[in-house]
């Protein structure tokens, strides 16, 4: 699909150099977003989706970091090739990002409405101050936050975490971006918090039209607000598909071992299937499929062992697995995701 893309990640690698060796945190992945279209990432702690996010907006600090390899095409360019001024001006232009934790996305001297103003300000020079105020206003109302005249004096540390979040969502939207990045946005949140900010969520993109990544640890997100989702693993993509597609017939044996570990809301007995072993080091990762060392399907075959499964280009649903159709007849029940839209976590 990736003719129309608006962002299109092209095999890019991601590597930091550290003490104990190269670390490649993002380890050629692929994947489109379309215009408009809320793309899911999910995966373990650490698997790179977050350095990722942060290539995309030109944010990976040289050194430690370094692009190794790959093209991030926005709009048919591609970003990697840009100049720091013009990243700059994508940057909450036309790509802004809701950082991972707000409290400490926002800056603790500044009052929320200064930091909002700035924002509308940094991208229309020409805005007064008096009309940047007023437009702040407008998006702290449209974020839920009721008495936003009154509020625009308070600094962070005065909002919950809650609120917090809500105002990043403000100044993510302010310039009404073509893409939104969410990092994890609701996962410091409690349950209620959670489906709130979900819910402002989904009303920006509506309002906006802008697309969406949305990255979490959280399958119930994924299934309530995405439409395709990528799944990630030790630095790479292992599956991709539409939603339903994915919940439904898994292809990797990883994103079996995810939904299956999720907690079952149709069991008598709650039982948990956790993924056995741990997440491989990304500093020594293990020859062919980073995911064999925990493969069940594997059952001593050479080649998972010898060969890098690719994930292929056919299709929307794809998976980097040698034997995926080992896994066509299983299906995880919809139970598993929460059938009557509860959301259950994957521990991290
Ligand atoms: N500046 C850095 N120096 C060295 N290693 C780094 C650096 N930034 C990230 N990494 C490593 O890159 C890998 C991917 O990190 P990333 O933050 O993308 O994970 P993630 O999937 O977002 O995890 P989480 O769910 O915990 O947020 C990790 O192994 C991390 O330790
Ligand atoms: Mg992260």
């Amino acid at each position: 699909m990736s003719a129309g893309a608006l962002l299109s990640v092209r095999d890019l690698a991601v590597e930091f150099r550290t003490s104990e060796g190269v670390v490649h945190a993002v380890d050629h992945v692929s994947y489109d977003v379309g215009g408009g279209e809320v793309v899911g990432v999910v995966g373990e702690s650490g698997c790179g989706k977050t350095v990722t996010a942060l290539a995309v907006l030109g944010l990976i600090a040289t050194p430690p970091g370094r692009i190794a390899a790959g093209e991030i095409l926005f709009d048919g360019r591609d970003l990697l090739q840009a100049s720091r001024r013009e990243l700059q001006h994508l940057r909450g232009n036309e790509i802004s990002m809701i950082f991972q934790d707000p409290q400490s996305s926002l800056n603790p001297v500044f009052t929320i409405g200064q930091q909002i103003v700035a924002v509308l300000r940094a991208h229309d020079r020409r805005l007064s101050n008096r009309a940047a105020r007023a437009r702040a206003v407008e998006l702290l109302d449209k974020v839920g936050i009721t008495d936003a005249p009154g509020r625009l004096h308070e600094y962070p540390h005065q909002w919950s975490g809650g609120m917090c979040q809500r105002a990043m969502i403000a100044m993510a939207i302010a310039n009404r971006p073509r893409l939104l990045i969410a990092d994890e946005p609701t996962t410091a949140l409690d349950v209620t918090i959670q489906a709130q900010v979900l819910d402002v969520l989904r009303e920006a993109q509506h309002d906006t039209g802008a697309a969406i990544v949305l990255i979490t640890h959280d399958l119930g997100v994924v299934a309530e607000m995405a439409g395709r989702v990528v799944v990630m693993y030790a630095g790479g993509v292992v599956e991709t598909g539409w939603v339903g597609d994915l919940f439904a017939s898994p292809r990797h044996p990883y994103t079996l071992g995810l939904l299956a570990s999720l907690p079952r809301l149709d069991a008598e007995v709650e039982r948990l299937d956790p993924i056995a072993g741990q997440p491989p080091s990304l500093v020594r990762r293990p020859s062919g499929c980073a995911f064999h060392p925990r493969c069940r399907l594997r059952q001593g075959r050479d080649r998972c062992v010898d060969e890098r499964p690719a994930l292929g280009v056919k299709g929307v649903h794809r998976a980097a697995c040698h034997f995926s159709h080992e896994l066509s007849g299983e299906t995880v029940s919809a139970g598993a995701t929460g059938a009557s839209g509860e959301r259950a976590g994957i521990g991290r």
